[in-house]
């Protein structure tokens, strides 16, 4: 087969992509095993299209991932044990529809934790323990969410101790986004240093990397590389894109206009901050032990239609055809 992503970065770290069912098969399938050599479930793995009713377990789409993975040697990366979203109203509420105890729920998400884990022990290697946890608002350290009114801000430390009861190999991590950004990085190793000082079994923290053309800087990304390292964690970027749009104008204008095309100056710049972020990633080789793309090319990425609807996105290092692009050709080259 044609060297891939993966060779060339192959005396660093695996290169992973995010997956879905319609990833499996045909020239996806074909091109998906060229580049990377580990996958991460896109959705399948999340706690509501696990457990959509409470002890019905829908294995499916996840049990087709692994299988796609292990016959082809690839890695895998678990997504996500415990998250505020994609996840099932069932697990707060009684038969009456009124909110759990705190020792009810603690026992629901242990119960799922472990069910998950235990199947695919062995299998997954590092799990994202809990997902996005810090709040936008700098007034919270967590954000306000069912988990912490009903279990409290130790629904964090709860869920890395069940996962790591569940399977004591398995590599666990606190995964967020935005966490190159200088006020989240702070607030991001507050929640890792508690952690770490009550000795919850932790063992590494996932930068999801949903990075745009505008932002980060080499600085940033090396001061937040530096400051979660600094911890004596592994460090996984677990969501990599590069969109075209800056995300702060996103969240103002909400439709798509006439400026919403692939200009020769985006990809250049496209191509610029993931030369930087690679060159950046080879750097910490000794503590950056994963990259993990969000989606596999531009034909289909999650930031289609987001934030704004009918606004195509070219996020990735390959095209609409799957052929490599000019970041693409930045990145191996080194
Ligand atoms: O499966 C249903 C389908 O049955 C239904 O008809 C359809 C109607 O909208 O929805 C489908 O579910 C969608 C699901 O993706 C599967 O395609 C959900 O609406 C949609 O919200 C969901 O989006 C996912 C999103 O997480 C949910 O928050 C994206 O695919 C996924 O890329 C995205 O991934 C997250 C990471 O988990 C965490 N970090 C941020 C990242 C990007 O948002």
């Amino acid at each position: 087969p044609d060297k891939g992503l993966k060779d060339y970065y192959a005396a660093y770290f695996p290169i992973g992509v995010a997956v879905n069912p319609r990833s499996l098969d045909g020239e996806e399938a074909a091109f998906i095993q060229q580049h990377f050599n580990s996958v991460t479930a896109e959705n399948a793995m999340k706690m509501g299209p696990l457990q959509p009713k409470e002890g019905v377990f829908n294995w499916e789409l996840a049990d087709d991932i692994v299988a796609f993975a292990a016959s082809r040697g690839m890695r895998i990366r678990g997504h996500a044990l415990c998250w505020h979203q994609q996840v099932a109203d069932w697990f707060f509420v009684d038969d009456e529809g009124q909110p759990v105890s705190r020792e009810i729920l603690l026992e629901r998400l242990r119960t799922h934790i472990h069910t998950v884990m235990k199947r695919y022990k062995g299998k997954v290697y590092a799990w994202d323990v809990v997902n996005e946890a810090i709040d936008d608002n700098p007034e919270n350290l967590l954000r306000p969410s069912k988990w912490t009114a009903i279990i409290g801000e130790d629904f964090v430390e709860k869920a890395f101790e069940f996962a790591h009861e569940a399977d004591p190999d398995a590599k666990l991590f606190y995964n967020d986004y935005n966490s190159e950004r200088p006020e989240k990085v702070e607030r991001i190793y507050t929640l890792l240093k508690r952690l770490k000082d009550k000795n919850v079994p932790i063992h590494g923290v996932g930068l999801q990397a949903h990075w745009s053309v505008f932002e980060p800087s080499e600085d940033q990304l090396r001061y937040a590389l530096d400051r979660f390292s600094s911890l004596g964690l592994e460090l996984h970027i677990t969501e990599l894109d590069v969109s075209v749009y800056p995300w702060e104008k996103e969240r103002r204008s909400k439709r798509a206009d006439e400026s919403d095309v692939y200009t020769e100056a985006m990809q250049k710049a496209q191509a610029e901050k993931y030369a930087m972020a690679f060159r950046v990633f080879r750097d910490y080789r000794d503590v950056l032990t994963s990259v993990t793309f969000w989606n596999a090319n531009d034909r289909y990425t999650w930031l289609d239609n987001y934030p704004v609807a009918g606004r195509k996105n070219h996020p990735s290092l390959f095209d609409t055809q799957r052929k490599p692009k000019r970041a693409y050709w930045r990145v191996v080259d080194f």
